[in-house]
């Protein structure tokens, strides 16, 4: 296994989550803003994007898997649900990657489900090119080609996560 150079570094990394939370923060200036971060991967975006944003808000998890390795199993678990009441809230969930969209998608139409005030996405990295059901996305840090990668919250079977930049995946023999 080999995990290479960054291919997004920390400087680049620490921009562009400004630049989103600068635009959170206007967007939901007098709101009743309720972050939701999606586990695992999100857990370093969402600890950056939260200690940036200037409006007051709720935070909340919510633990979700549909991959096994580096394949998406298309089957979505929830393994921990939000706690918060979210009828009088302006929901933003905060995710990691968006791949096939199937995870979101799913997470998506459950939180609607509730009638939450309004309900919006954030995530860090969106791989579009691997789309197969269309979810809208409010707030992307960065568009990347089909590779794997890891680092910054994104694991393969668990691993990598504490990487402080992302970085291509390549799997050796
Ligand atoms: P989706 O349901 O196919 O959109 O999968 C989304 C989830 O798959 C993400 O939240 C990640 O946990 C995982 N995932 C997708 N692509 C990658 C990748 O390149 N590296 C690490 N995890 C990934
Ligand atoms: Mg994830």
């Amino acid at each position: 296994m080999v995990v290479g150079k960054p291919f997004l570094t920390v400087e680049q990394i620490n921009k562009k989550v400004k630049e989103l939370a600068d635009r959170i923060s206007d967007d939901y200036e007098g709101k009743n803003l309720l972050a939701v971060g999606i586990l695992k991967g999100a857990f370093v975006f969402f600890s950056d994007i939260v200690r940036l944003i200037r409006v007051p808000l709720y935070i909340d998890f919510l633990v979700a898997s549909s991959y096994i390795k580096s394949d998406t199993s298309g089957q979505v678990r929830i393994y921990y649900d939000i706690r918060e009441e979210i009828a009088d809230k302006d929901v933003l969930l905060i995710e990691d990657i968006v791949d096939t969209g199937i995870t979101l998608n799913y997470i998506r139409e459950r939180i609607l489900m509730k009638g939450p005030k309004s309900l919006k996405i954030c995530t860090f990295l969106d791989k579009k090119e691997r789309r197969q059901t269309d979810v809208p996305l409010d707030y992307v840090g960065f568009e990347i080609p089909n590779e794997f990668v890891v680092g910054y919250g994104l694991d393969y079977d668990n691993k990598f996560r504490n990487l402080p930049y992302i970085s291509v995946f390549k799997k050796t023999a």
